[in-house]
């Protein structure tokens, strides 16, 4: 198994360039099955998640071309042959569940395997599938497969019960060809969800109120094609910044959209560190001790929850003590255990973590979890005392471009080793 080798200590400095938003690519690429002509679709982040979403559309018929050192993707779906995904194929994936929107809005049918479970607790998708019905679907979740399909999608009055960002995008998916105006109540209002939207209109869609909490999609015949650049990834930029700032260093993060990041920032400067806004970049430094604070995960604006394990590890190593509350998943401090390998003191109640700061980490072998918990070991692993191992990096390769590389180009010590026993890279002076 591959694994990250990391020798704690070294404060990150320099510049890092943020790559596009996962989880804008992941809505925007399944939101091509809508379009029956070319979508040229730029800062696409070379991940692993990107790739097993343009192989599944791949089987659906779409012709797909990467540029620009996989940046670029240039995807044809005028000529589908399929609304058929099968389980060998979304099992790979959670987001696979934008493709029973996508497909429901281009043919009326779509067949999808029951996307699987993940490492954070039961992930419904009911208001996904309230969303279906009330456009005039009927679906069938018998045997693990979703089965919707509908003579004619009919716009409709929608009330979302939860905030959810999988839901908003997916009724969105479905309502963009049906007839008349459908309105989306409680939507979500995350930037990917705002991106997704723009995508949509920049091909021929007429979406309105993405980022507010009611959007209204006005039906259209059809959609034909265009350009889009995706956002930079929010999560990605608070990892690193998040990152700078348990290291004591100074980091100059590229390609951000600082409203994006203002949960955060403030968080960090509250925390001790210092955050300096630029139009589209953000400093991040520390000199003084971190102080504690306590975070409470909430849908957008609020604090991520994607950024909930990363900031974990910030506060186990800041004076103090901090609570961090949990409020969008169920059961998203697994990792804790991990964390606590390295020496960190953290209790967990449900959905409750108190964080007892410590002076030092120390490094040891440890597993991520899941993506972000990958992330949040890495960051613990940067400021540890000695050497750490990080184990299941198939998670953050999911999601994160060049983690590794990105982060040595900020005079991180980090290596991958190969499961052979060899090195992509030259070895640590450790
Ligand atoms: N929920 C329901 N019913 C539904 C849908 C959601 O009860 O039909 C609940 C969920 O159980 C959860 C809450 O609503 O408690 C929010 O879930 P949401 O649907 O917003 O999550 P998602 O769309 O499945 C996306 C991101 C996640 C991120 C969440 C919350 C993508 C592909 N994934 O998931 O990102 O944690 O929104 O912001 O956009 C990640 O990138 O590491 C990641 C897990």
């Amino acid at each position: 198994m591959d694994r990250f080798v990391i020798m704690g200590g070294k404060k990150l400095e320099g510049e890092v360039t943020i790559s596009g938003a996962k989880n804008a690519a992941v809505a925007i690429i399944p939101a091509a099955l809508l379009v029956e002509g070319t979508c040229t679709i730029e800062n696409i982040p070379a991940i692993n998640d990107v790739d097993v979403i343009c192989n599944i559309l791949g089987e659906l018929g779409a012709k797909i071309q990467f540029k620009d050192e996989r940046h670029t993707l240039v995807i044809d779906c005028s000529a589908l042959h399929s609304y058929t995904a099968s389980f060998e194929s979304v099992q790979r994936m959670r987001a696979s569940y934008y493709l029973i929107g996508a497909l429901l809005g281009r043919f009326n049918h779509a067949v999808v395997a029951m996307p699987g479970g993940c490492n954070f607790g039961v992930r419904p998708i009911d208001q996904h599938i309230k969303a279906f019905e009330a456009l005039g679907a009927t679906v069938d979740t018998t045997s693990g497969i979703i089965n919707a399909s509908a003579e004619k999608l009919i716009a409709a009055h929608i009330f979302l019960d939860v905030v959810s960002v999988g839901a908003t995008i997916n009724a969105v998916l479905a309502a963009v060809r049906a007839e008349g105006v459908t309105v989306i109540e409680n939507a979500a209002k995350e930037p990917h969800v705002v991106d997704f939207a723009n995508f949509l209109n920049a091909m021929g869609a007429r979406i309105k109120g993405a980022g507010t909490d009611t959007i209204k999609v006005t039906g259209v015949e059809k959609l034909s094609g265009g350009t889009y650049s995706i956002i930079p990834d929010q999560i990605e930029a608070g990892t690193f910044m998040i990152a700078a700032a348990a290291t004591g260093g100074n980091v100059l993060v590229k390609n951000v959209i600082p409203k994006h990041m203002e949960s955060l920032s403030s968080k960090l400067e509250e925390m001790g560190a210092d955050v300096q806004e630029f139009d589209d970049s953000i400093l991040v430094s520390r000199t003084k001790p971190l102080k504690k604070a306590n975070v409470k995960t909430l849908p957008y604006p609020g604090f991520p929850t994607d950024l909930q394990p990363q900031i974990v590890a910030l506060l186990a190593v800041a004076e103090g003590n901090s609570i961090v509350t949990e409020s969008v998943w169920d059961n998203r401090f697994q990792y804790v255990e991990e964390l606590r390998r390295l020496g960190a003191i953290i209790n967990v109640d449900g959905r409750v973590a108190m964080v007892e700061g410590v002076e030092k980490l120390t490094g040891a072998t440890v597993k991520a979890t899941d993506l972000r918990a990958g992330a949040s070991m890495v960051i613990a692993a940067l400021v540890a005392n000695g050497v750490t191992e990080v184990y299941n990096l198939k998670y953050i390769d999911r999601g994160y471009e060049d983690f590794e590389h990105k982060l040595q180009a900020l005079g991180a010590q980090i290596v991958r080793k190969k499961n052979d026993g060899t090195s992509s890279e030259q070895e640590l002076a450790l």
